[in-house]
């Protein structure tokens, strides 16, 4: 006998799932680093349009796939795309990157995330704060990294160890199930992260004008520098494409984890407003608190053209550079920086958890095995494929695997189950799936919007990479030499994990095709 899926304990509960999933590193490391680098203003308004265009079209389209497909009693894309087109054989291949995708996101971010959990501590104890400078503060981050020996580190230990303290924490939170496990984690987790985030907020926004030398690196001019639209930037594809990428990142769709947590919905609850909260919650914590907390600090303390600089530089700099220095600053500085770092582990552990389920769901229900056994097995497997983001990080590893986990995979997958729902499912059923038990009504423009315009704008993404950026990513010509051989088996270890979960499809219909006969 099949058994019992898990679901949702409360309404409430799964909308902070998903605002848990969305709210990550990306708000408050990726967003900052993105609008800044962007020049600020000028980022903003792309950014906006691939919201309204793209990232909300994309997490009602989630929801309500993962929700029809929860019905059938499939979790994962190769299920659902295959209950929504069962015509296709083929169908359910494209599905695997629904898996894939979150299990490479996985491997880099649990790492990033036990980097803030060891800055917690490292702030709270005041390990970094004599540094003063930023090639000071630098040279911590790269000792701790292992990319350097120097006077604060000698080799990769402490990160190892709080890397496995991270995994075993995500895991163990996994274990427990969705009710049990992630909806409780996340409804204590984002509850602390905005409580983090207002008392951080209030304390650089009343910063005033630190810099006796340059009265106008100010608190005003920092909101400035990201609220003043700068139109000229709408010409650069550039910036159109970071913009959309960041909507995607931050809202966790376009990748199957969204799919996933919507599986346990019931047929008859609501989808429209809850994805609609989730998405608020997420642009609240990114464009307001990452945006006013991150970009304002370093912003009164290194002036407009620094902040730029300091970004370009390297996507970590802000959270891990700039901030402490910042923070180191001000009075209470330990307790600051706590905060920050608490807020960023905090934010990280609801995303990672989010991007481990797809894969557990996956096994659980394609392959009818116990929860306790999929957590196991995605456990072991996992962690074997976090060591080369660990202990290749320097030969760019974690660049590469979040080029193809976190910005190429999603646009391809979101092209698919966008022509999957308005085109092959059709728009006219689409839209009433999208209302079934819906507590509002979806503006009648968004049928347009999704129907025409969510995938035209996906077509001109994809199209603007092949033409601009694929060749010299495919061929690596921005790769030092030194680097090739270790990009190039990160490509291929990435081929492998693909063909063996396209072969566990496989094997899961197989099954399924067998006792179909049976009975
Ligand atoms: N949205 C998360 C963030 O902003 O950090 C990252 C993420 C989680 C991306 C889950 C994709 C995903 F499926």
């Amino acid at each position: 006998m099949a058994k019992v899926r898990d679901s949702w304990g409360t309404r409430l509960g799964i909308i902070m799932a998903v605002a848990g999933s969305a709210i990550g590193l990306g708000n408050f490391l990726r967003f900052p680093a993105k609008a800044a680098s962007n020049g600020g203003g000028a980022f903003m308004i792309p950014y906006f349009v691939s919201l309204f265009l793209l990232g909300i079209p994309l997490m009602w389209i989630e929801w309500t796939l993962g929700r029809y497909g929860g019905g059938f009693e499939h979790g994962t894309a190769p299920g659902i795309f295959h209950s929504l087109w069962r015509k296709n054989r083929f169908i359910k291949y494209f599905g695997v990157i629904g898996i894939f995708g979150p299990l490479v996101i996985f491997i880099y971010y649990t790492y990033i995330e036990c980097w803030t959990l060891a800055y917690s501590f490292f702030a709270l104890f005041g390990k970094y704060h004599s540094i003063t400078s930023q090639t000071g503060m630098q040279s911590f981050l790269r000792g701790f990294q292992g990319l350097e020996h120097n006077a604060y580190f000698q080799g990769i230990g402490i990160a190892y160890l709080f890397f496995v303290i991270t995994f075993i924490v995500n895991i163990w939170v996994i274990y427990f199930g969705i009710r049990g496990g992630i909806e409780k984690l996340c409804k204590w987790a984002l509850g602390i992260l905005f409580v983090f985030g207002f008392l951080l907020m209030a304390r650089v926004l009343t910063l005033g004008a630190p810099n006796a030398l340059n009265p106008g690196w100010n608190v005003t001019n920092g909101m400035g520098f990201l609220w003043n639209p700068d139109f000229s930037a709408l010409k650069s594809a550039k910036v159109w494409l970071e913009a959309a990428g960041q909507i995607f990142f931050t809202l966790s769709v376009g990748i199957g984890v969204i799919l996933t947590y919507a599986s346990y919905l019931k047929k008859g609850n609501d989808v429209v407003l809850s994805g609609l909260t989730a998405s608020a919650m997420n642009e609240f914590a990114e464009v307001i608190i990452g945006g006013s907390v991150v970009i304002t600090a370093a912003f009164v303390f290194f002036g407009p053209t620094q902040i730029g600089d300091i970004a370009r530089s390297g996507v970590f700099n802000l959270g891990f550079v700039t901030m402490p220095l910042v923070l180191n600053q001000m009075p209470l500085s330990g307790l600051l920086g706590f905060f920050w770092f608490f807020l960023l582990f905090l934010a990280g552990i609801t995303s990672s958890i989010s991007l481990a389920q797809p894969a557990i769901a996956f096994l659980e229900d394609e392959f009818d095995i116990s929860r306790k056994k999929a957590v196991t097995l995605f456990g072991i497997v996992s962690f074997l494929l976090c060591q080369p983001a660990i202990f290749f990080l320097g030969r760019g590893v974690v660049d590469e695997l979040d080029f193809w986990g976190g910005t190429f995979f999603l646009v391809i997958f979101a092209t698919i189950e966008t022509i999957l729902f308005a085109w092959v499912f059709g728009m006219e059923k689409a839209w009433d799936e999208i209302h079934r038990g819906a507590d509002m009504r979806v503006p009648k423009i968004y049928k347009f919007i999704i129907k025409y315009i969510t995938p035209l704008f996906l077509f001109i993404i994809l199209g603007m990479w092949f033409t601009q950026e694929w060749l010299p990513i495919i061929f690596m010509r921005n790769v030092p030499a030194a680097n090739q051989p270790f990009i190039l088996a990160t490509r291929i270890g990435l081929l492998a994990v693909f063909l063996t979960l396209a072969v566990l499809v496989k094997i899961a219909w197989e099954n399924k095709g067998r006792q179909v006969q049976k009975v």
